[in-house]
């Protein structure tokens, strides 16, 4: 089977550089055609260079990195130095790219990239806020039913939120581009915190990924530790959840995952719990089920895919 075509949106980030790199090391399952990348865990111009400096240390500076909206659609950004680093992608030593960003805006590439390409060909894989997504739709509607499916890192719902008590950073920090992208029709796949926080990362699994001596494996290792620095308030042990490698997973293997096509809906008015993902889990809205929701991963089978795919990287 042809590799799937999928579009990565993301805020480079330790957890989307291992996502794109899982993707990147996926070659016959999966091929990145284009890199847009948000305003979020740091501002635009950083994420954008982040993400440069992930397709370089892949050996992929062939694909085109489109830098786009650099806030929310209504609410001011809020990043996340705080888990990051002031780069957004502390740990890692990586030379300043010499890859140039594409001269497009990110939201003008995805129209015309999905104008361009076969209807349903198209799956847009979104690691950070909406917003370019949902820019999009607002801008050229007709991108809708041309797309395949929407995959992104974002929610929470058993498990409440981590940028508030109800809401998952993604989407709290910009509501309104979740709320346009749920309520689009187009196919949605929803990886929530309840599912991410089942992927815990290990210090062992990291030395297992450092010890393959590839170089995008050790430098992947040394921005896992600056990430796993955050959360000791947290999390019981020095395991971390790698949240948006986890989209790459379920598109690589769907089978690892709990899964249930729900109602869900975005909460933009309430100042408490805006940006709440409201998952309809036992169906008793009878509202549209418009977004399958991932509950959980099997942690292993997950992990010992990733290791491979990123040390197959040189
Ligand atoms: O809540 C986790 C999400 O917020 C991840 O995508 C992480 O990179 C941050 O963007
Ligand atoms: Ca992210």
């Amino acid at each position: 089977m042809a590799p799937r075509k999928i579009i990565i949106d993301t805020d480079p980030g330790q957890d989307d550089a291992f996502a794109i790199l899982f993707a990147l090391g996926s070659p016959a399952e999966l091929e990145v055609v284009g890199i847009t990348t948000v305003g979020g865990n740091v501002p635009l111009a950083l994420t954008a260079e982040n993400a440069l400096k992930v397709i370089e240390l892949a050996g992929r500076a062939d694909i085109p990195v489109y830098a786009g909206c650099p806030g929310p659609m209504v609410k001011k950004l809020k990043t996340a130095e705080y888990v990051h680093g002031p780069t957004g992608m502390d740990g890692a030593d990586l030379p300043r790219p010499t890859t140039p960003l594409q001269d497009e805006h990110a939201v003008n590439y995805l129209v015309r990239a999905i104008m361009d390409a076969p209807e349903g060909e198209l799956t847009v894989c979104t690691l950070g806020p909406m917003t370019n997504l949902a820019m999009a739709m607002v801008m050229e509607p007709r991108i809708i039913p041309r797309l395949r499916e929407v995959v992104l890192m974002g929610g929470g719902f058993f498990q409440g939120g981590n940028a508030t008590p109800a809401a998952e950073f993604n989407i709290f920090v910009d509501p309104h581009a979740a709320h346009v992208v749920f309520e689009s029709g187009v196919p949605v796949t929803m990886c929530p915190i309840d599912c991410t926080y089942t992927a815990e990362m290990t210090v062992e699994w990291l030395d297992r990924l450092r010890a393959t001596g590839k170089r995008a494996a050790i430098e992947a290792a040394n921005m896992a530790d600056f990430y796993r620095q955050y959360g000791s308030h947290k999390f019981a042990t020095s395991a971390r959840p790698i949240h948006d490698a986890c989209v790459t997973g379920y598109l690589l293997a769907p089978e690892l995952y709990e899964q249930r096509l729900c109602n869900v809906t975005i909460d933009i008015v309430s100042p408490e719990t805006i940006g709440m993902t409201l998952v309809d889990w036992w169906h008793v809205t009878g509202k549209r089920k418009n977004c399958t929701v991932l509950r959980r991963i099997d942690p292993d089978p997950f992990f010992a895919l990733m290791l491979e795919r990123i040390g197959a990287l040189a």
